[in-house]
């Protein structure tokens, strides 16, 4: 069956599109890809023929379907007390080196079983397709055991069965020192090293993460977790200068990281590293916000070098409990001084190179994946501009409307 969705305002997203919309624009879509895309006055009359439906959206604004390519969706337990704390004074980091933060999401995670942990993430998975998310990147790095990694990354490859959504894992076991390897952290990226090939054998693993920080893990462990990763032939990204500079980014750089992600301490010289690499700089405006930073990312200089920028929500319980990535869009304008157009290339186009699927995901056009947003909006930047209004009409995935 081809349906032939027209009198779309298409936001296609794709390199060269004039002024990037399309007028009275027409997706015809062939079982999960998009067959033909264009002003419906273009379109070849044996295509239009051959469409056995058709459906008017009355001039609405058509995107590609979002992509949240950092998320950390699957865990157990939250941390409104910590929340609390914050507000009160304490660091991120206080509470962090206190034992509290990741190390207590480790502990609840660890206490919830498969089925809850799944019925929690699913949850929140929904509001985000609610929102028009078509595919998300999903982390490990609350279990911190082989068995809790591949519990969480487990849980992560069910939603995909059970929803209408794609879903990338991303192993990110050296997230945070395991209780059981305390003083021991050399000990710790060794099994994080040998789990790895494990999980990736039961094909688990999509990519490979760390959290390099002066929190997290150094710059020789985080080499060391990346060259596990290069033997197996599976792509790397980093959690880099969130907190500090660690240099970071420019080791991902070396080992053709897909993305380094937070990035508000980035120097000239983790810029140029990336730029060089062609890696995606994954700004999170809702951690920036929610822990009140106040170093900006080097938004300009990304810009300059020619840097894709890609937005996310980084959804966990630590430091972004957000499940919105419209309000992602505004965030990444009003705080960190994208315009509309470049936050929606940073949820959909960008997004999608993030996770490896540029080639397929993230654009609008003939021969990529049918995975599209229909919207209550005239124009792209509605989407970044209201707060709290959901605009999203209709969600397509794969060709299928509606399903979550
Ligand atoms: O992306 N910075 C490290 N990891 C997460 C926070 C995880 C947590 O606090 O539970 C992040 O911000
Ligand atoms: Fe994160």
């Amino acid at each position: 069956m081809t349906t032939l969705w027209h009198n779309a305002t298409l936001a296609t997203m794709a390199d060269g599109a004039p002024g990037g919309i399309i007028e009275r624009g027409a997706l015809l879509v062939d079982r999960d890809r998009l067959g033909w895309v264009g002003p419906i006055g273009e379109l070849p009359r044996e295509l239009r023929l051959a469409a056995t439906q058709e459906i008017d959206v009355g001039g609405a604004l058509v995107t590609p379907g979002l992509i949240d390519c950092h998320t950390h969706l699957v865990y157990g337990g939250e941390r409104a007390r910590e929340f609390e704390m914050r507000l009160q004074g304490s660091s991120y980091e206080e509470i962090a080196r206190a034992g509290g933060g990741i190390r207590a999401t480790v502990a609840a995670t660890r206490a919830t079983d498969d089925d809850r942990l799944q019925a929690l993430a699913s949850g929140r998975l929904r509001t985000m397709m609610a929102e028009g998310v078509t595919t998300i990147e999903i982390k490990s790095g609350y279990g911190l055991t082989r068995n809790d990694e591949a519990r969480m990354l487990r849980v992560a490859r069910r939603l995909a069965d059970s929803h209408a959504v794609g879903v990338r894992t991303t192993y990110l076991a050296a997230h945070a020192l395991a209780p059981e390897y305390e003083d021991r952290g050399e000990d710790y990226v060794e099994a994080v090293c040998a789990w790895l090939a494990q999980l990736h054998a039961e094909g688990l693993v999509d990519a490979v993460d760390a959290f390099c920080d002066n929190i997290g893990f150094s710059l020789a462990q985080t080499r060391r977790v990346f060259e596990a990763a290069c033997a197996l032939r599976l792509p790397v990204k980093l959690h880099a200068e969130q907190f500090s500079n660690q240099g970071g980014a420019a080791l991902a750089a070396r080992f053709g990281a897909l993305s380094c992600d937070h990035l508000e301490h980035l120097d000239a010289a983790g810029v140029r590293a990336m730029a060089a690499a062609g890696c995606v700089a994954v700004l999170l405006p809702g951690a920036y916000y929610f822990l009140r930073q106040t170093q900006l990312p080097p938004v300009r200089e990304l810009r300059a070098a020619g840097v894709p920028i890609a937005i996310a929500t980084d959804h966990n319980p630590g430091s972004s409990p957000v499940l919105s990535p419209l309000l992602m869009l505004n965030m990444a304008c009003v705080l960190f001084g994208l315009t509309p157009w470049e936050a929606l290339r940073g949820a959909t186009a960008h997004a999608a190179r993030a996770l490896g699927l540029g080639s397929t995901h993230g654009v609008l056009a003939t021969g990529k994946r049918a995975d599209f947003v229909v919207w209550d909006a005239a124009h792209p930047s509605e989407l970044a501009y209201y707060i709290g209004r959901n605009a999203c009409r209709r969600r397509v995935h794969g060709g299928v409307e509606g399903k979550s």
